[in-house]
C-alpha cells in the first residue's frame, strides 16, 4: 500500500463554523451592545444566554462564563479560600494552567502521578499527598477522560478537602450517571481556540452550589452582586467577565456540539478497536464508569520496542508526513523550567512542594515520565473524519512495523 499523498490535508481543519457564526457576530457590533453589564441592566444578552445554556448542556444549576480556562480556574479557588501557602494536589500530567491557576492564588501546587492505562490522575496517590497544609484537589479530566470521581470525592470529603475539577478537555464528558464538573464543588472549562467548543478563547464556571455561585459572579465582575449593577463593590474582585463575541460565537458552536460529540465517541471507539488489536500499540482506556468522553485529545502509547525502535519524534514526522494530524503532548509538570525554581511568588512557603530543584526528578513521577517518552495525541477534529481515513491511520500505524 502507498501513503504517499493519500491523506494529505484530507482530515477535517478546526474550527468549523459557516454563516451563523459570522451573523451571530454582525449582531453584536451592529446591536452597539457590546459588553454584557449586569442582568437587570445588561446591555448585550449572548453571555447572559450562553451561561444558561452551558449549565443546561453540562445539567448544572449555575454557569459564571469569564474570558478563558485559566481564570476559570482561579475564581472558584479564590472563592472557596483557597490562598497563601495552601497545598492542591493537581495531576501532572496537564497543561501549566491548571498549576500555575494554583500559584495565582499564592497557593502551593502539589503533583500528583498517573494512572498508566487512562492517564489520569492515579486516585490511590491523592492520600499519600496530603498533609496539614493541604485544602483542595484539582483532578484533570484529560483527554475529555474522567478521573474517578467517586472515589476522589470520599477521600476529599474525609479529608474536608475542597475540589475543583478541570473539565478544559471534557465538555460533556459523563461518568456514572453524572456530567464532570458536577461532581466536584465546581467544575472549570475553557474554550481557547483548539478545544472542542472554541470562541478562539473563553472559559466557564458550573457549580450546583448557590452561595458559591454568587460569590465566584462577585469575584469575576469586580466584586459587585448579581443583579445590582453599578459602584457597590462588596467583596474584592477582578474583571474576568467574558465579552459578548465570544458568547455569541459559543451559542452557534454549542449548537454543533452535540452531533459533533456523538461522531467523535462514536469513531473513538471504532479506532480504539482497531488500534489497540496493534501489537505495541495501546490507546488511553476510557475510565471504567465513563458514558461519554469530550475527546479533546486521542491519545495512544507505543512500545517503541515492537516499531524498531523508534522515537517518539520519528513516529509523529512519520505520520505527520503523510497527512495524519497529530498534537504535542503536555511534558509532565514537574519537568517544566517554571517548576524547577522554588521562588515563584514572592513571600511564599514552597519546602513542602515535591517539585523544584533536585525534586523535580521524573523517578518520583514514574509513570507519567515513562508515558510521556511514547505517547502521541491525535487532535479531536481527525474524530470527524470518515471511517475510511480513520481506517488510513491505523494501516498507516501497521505499516511502520
Ligand atoms: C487542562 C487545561 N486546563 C486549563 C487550560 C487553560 O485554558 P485557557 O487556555 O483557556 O486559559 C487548558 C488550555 O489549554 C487546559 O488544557
Amino acid at each position: 500500500m502507498s501513503f504517499k499523498q493519500e491523506a494529505k490535508k484530507s482530515f477535517p481543519e478546526w474550527p468549523i463554523y459557516g454563516d451563523e457564526e459570522i451573523k451571530a457576530l454582525t449582531r453584536v457590533i451592529k446591536s452597539g451592545k457590546w459588553w454584557c453589564g449586569s442582568p437587570g441592566v445588561h446591555q448585550g444578552e449572548n453571555v447572559w444566554k450562553f451561561q444558561e445554556e452551558f449549565a443546561k448542556f453540562q445539567s448544572a444549576k449555575h454557569c459564571i462564563a469569564v474570558f478563558n480556562g485559566t481564570v476559570a480556574i482561579e475564581v472558584p479557588l479564590l472563592a472557596l479560600g483557597i490562598g497563601l501557602g495552601d497545598e492542591v494536589i493537581v495531576s501532572d500530567y496537564t497543561f501549566v494552567a491548571s498549576a500555575s491557576a494554583v500559584v495565582a492564588t499564592n497557593a502551593v501546587p502539589i503533583f500528583c502521578d498517573i494512572d498508566p492505562d487512562t492517564l489520569v490522575m492515579d486516585v490511590d496517590k491523592v492520600e499519600g499527598l496530603i498533609t496539614d497544609r493541604t485544602k483542595a484537589i484539582i483532578p484533570v479530566h484529560l483527554g475529555g477522560n474522567p478521573v474517578e470521581m467517586d472515589k476522589l470525592m470520599d477521600i476529599a470529603e474525609k479529608n474536608n478537602l475542597k475540589v475543583v475539577e478541570d473539565c478544559s478537555h471534557a465538555h460533556g464528558s459523563k461518568y456514572k450517571g453524572k456530567y464532570v464538573g458536577n461532581w466536584g464543588h465546581a467544575g472549570t472549562f475553557s474554550f481557547q481556540a483548539s478545544k472542542v467548543l472554541t470562541a478562539g478563547e473563553g472559559g466557564a464556571i458550573i457549580t450546583n452550589d448557590s452561595q458559591l455561585a454568587d460569590v465566584m459572579y462577585s469575584i469575576s465582575d469586580c466584586g459587585r452582586k448579581k443583579n445590582e449593577y453599578g459602584y457597590n463593590h462588596y467583596i474584592y474582585g477582578s474583571n474576568y467577565r467574558m465579552t459578548e463575541y465570544q458568547a455569541a460565537i459559543l451559542l452557534e458552536q454549542l449548537n454543533k456540539f452535540p452531533a459533533q460529540h456523538e461522531l467523535r465517541n462514536e469513531n473513538a471507539k471504532y479506532l480504539m478497536d482497531k488500534l489497540n488489536a496493534i501489537d505495541g500499540i495501546k490507546v488511553m482506556k476510557p475510565t471504567p464508569g465513563t458514558e461519554k468522553l469530550g475527546y479533546y485529545v486521542y491519545p495512544i502509547v507505543f512500545e517503541p520496542e515492537k516499531f524498531g525502535d523508534i522515537t517518539k519524534l520519528e513516529f509523529k514526522k512519520k505520520l505527520n508526513r503523510n497527512g495524519i494530524p497529530t498534537d504535542d503532548c503536555y511534558p509532565p509538570l514537574h519537568r517544566l523550567d517554571c517548576f524547577k525554581n522554588k521562588d515563584l511568588r514572592k513571600g511564599i512557603d514552597y519546602s513542602n512542594a515535591n517539585w523544584g530543584g533536585g525534586k523535580s526528578n521524573d523517578k518520583d513521577f514514574p509513570i507519567v515520565s515513562d508515558i510521556y517518552s511514547r505517547s502521541i495525541e491525535f487532535p479531536h477534529e481527525m474524530l470527524l473524519a470518515s471511517k475510511e481515513k480513520l481506517d488510513f491511520v491505523v494501516e498507516f500505524i501497521k505499516c511502520l512495523k
